[in-house]
């Protein structure tokens, strides 16, 4: 299996502070954000991954980076020129891919839990697709999946009225025919290639398996979230002392 990190977009949700300097980039704790993605790659058992860049100081993440050595895993690097959707960076990893089962994160997905039994799991498995699910207070700012007897029936970007509080998070698992489904998709009312309506083909085929993540999640993508991510970590990793 190989990874996909997606780090593009414009982060124009944090702004001033994503103004010069790449979300990514940002402090969440003691760490750069986009180092908890590389790790939890590392510890699925994951060693080959491509970055998908974009937005500002790219050029940073080579020297933050570099081959990925430091990580335990090799870095290839590509540049999105267009913020066009989490589909749209996606397909950019398809000759990276090279029919390959792939992970991926968004770089801003701050987690606790460990990957590696699904990842196990979805690899031995017939599934084109894998999802994790995480409990969620504030449903209308996620894909939400709606279920039936403990089986994802749809999945809706942003709802305004929440079939359920179960987030769609930033973490996916697909066989190389995602590639062909992106192809078939169109661009949203937000103007993006939506992962939703990538991951609602596969619903629709029965061919898409759900996991559920346990301990904290966090999209570090707002100045809110971004505090409680710093935070969950430092309460984690129990570094409270001094200052
Ligand atoms: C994206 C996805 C959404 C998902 C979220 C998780 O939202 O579109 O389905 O629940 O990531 O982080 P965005 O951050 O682009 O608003």
């Amino acid at each position: 299996m190989k990874g996909i990190i997606l780090a593009g977009g414009t982060g124009s949700r944090l702004y001033p502070l994503t103004k010069a300097v790449n979300k990514h980039l940002l402090p969440v704790y003691h760490k750069p954000m986009i180092f908890y993605a590389i790790e939890a790659m590392a510890q699925a058992g994951i060693e080959d991954i491509l970055v998908i860049l974009g937005g500002e100081s790219t050029g940073e993440f080579i020297t933050l980076l570099g081959s990925g050595k430091s990580f335990g895993v090799n870095l290839t690097y590509r540049f999105q020129d267009e913020a066009g959707g989490i589909a749209h960076a996606l397909d950019l990893a398809e000759n990276f891919a090279n029919n390959d089962k792939i992970l991926v994160i968004l770089g801003d997905n701050i987690f606790e839990y460990n990957l590696k039994n699904d990842v196990e799991v979805f690899c031995r498995s017939d599934a084109k697709a894998g999802i994790f699910l995480k409990k969620v207070v504030d449903p209308e700012r996620y894909g939400i999946a709606e279920i039936k007897d403990d089986k994802v029936i749809n999945i809706v970007e942003k709802p305004e009225n929440p079939e359920s509080n179960w987030a769609v998070t930033g973490i996916y698992m697909y066989t190389p025919q995602v590639f062909e489904v992106i192809k078939t998709i169109i661009p949203s009312d937000r103007g993006e290639l939506e992962i939703t309506d990538v991951n609602n083909v596969f619903v629709k085929d029965n061919s898409l398996l759900a996991f559920y993540l346990e301990g904290y999640w966090i999209d570090a993508g707002k100045f809110e979230s971004l505090y409680l991510a710093s935070s969950y970590v430092r309460q984690f990793q129990n570094k409270g002392g001094g200052v």
